[in-house]
């Protein structure tokens, strides 16, 4: 069963508190990432965990082993039930994240969190990935990357709808998906190029689809956000 993601881009204290506080009740997680991360610390993934969410911590880690390896300890004590690194990164470093965290979680009595690798930037075009010395286009990368998460020891990937199957067929079914870009028909696409609708999204088996926009700017953001579960739950 497909889980809802809210990311809360925001950073402003003020309307942090008031979508916590609207959104409190839904079955959903929050995603905190680089703004909302940079603007309030990662105090704010407690103030989340205390209004009964689970936070995924949209850190994009990308350093040595090392580093990563501490930076993830610092995260998972934070709160965070699932963080995410770039897999560019390597599978040592991706390994590190992966250790290191669940050490963490053993040491204070808590569940690991799930541990996600970022693989190609939607915003990369083949000419970007080519200066970058990746050839062969953005899902044939996806799919490498993604396979250096995966012998890393990460869970899964961020990846667009449209990556997710393949990404499942070649590396199985329990490697997880986790898909930003989604909008229910109708919705703005703002930013976004290559987008999908919730129900698209569960079809082609992604386990988690991050939402933020659609919701978050919606008049009512608590409806927004019941709307778009009810469209996976009947998928
Ligand atoms: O508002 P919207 O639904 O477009 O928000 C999508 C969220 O997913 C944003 O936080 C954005 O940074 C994130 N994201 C994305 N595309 C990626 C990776 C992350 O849109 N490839």
């Amino acid at each position: 069963m497909a889980e809802l993601v809210v990311a809360l881009d925001v950073s402003e204290t003020r309307k942090l508190d008031e979508l916590l506080e609207v959104l409190s009740g839904s079955p959903v997680w929050v995603k905190l990432g680089l703004e909302a991360l940079s603007a309030f610390g990662y105090g704010a993934i407690g103030r989340a965990r205390e209004k009964g969410f689970k936070v995924f911590a949209d850190v994009k880690y990308h350093d040595i082993p090392n580093t990563v390896g501490s930076a993830s300890r610092v995260v998972t004590r934070a709160g965070a039930s699932m963080f995410n690194v770039h897999c560019s990164g390597g599978a040592a470093m991706c390994a590190a994240a992966r250790k290191e965290s669940e050490e963490e979680a053993a040491k204070l009595g808590m569940a690991r969190p799930i541990v996600l690798g970022v693989t190609v930037l939607t915003s990369l075009g083949a000419d970007d990935l080519g200066v970058m010395g990746f050839a062969g286009g953005a899902a044939e990368t996806a799919l490498k990357l993604a396979s250096a998460g995966k012998s890393g020891g990460l869970d899964g990937v961020v990846c667009s709808v449209h990556e997710a199957a393949s990404i499942k067929a070649r590396l199985g079914e329990n490697f997880l998906t986790l898909t930003p870009g989604i909008r229910p028909a109708g919705a703005g696409v703002q930013d976004q190029k290559r987008v999908a609708t919730p129900a698209a999204a569960v079809k082609a088996g992604a386990d988690f689809l991050v939402v933020g926009r659609p919701i978050t700017g919606a008049p009512a953001p608590a409806a927004a956000c019941r709307a778009i579960l009810q469209e996976m739950t009947k998928s």
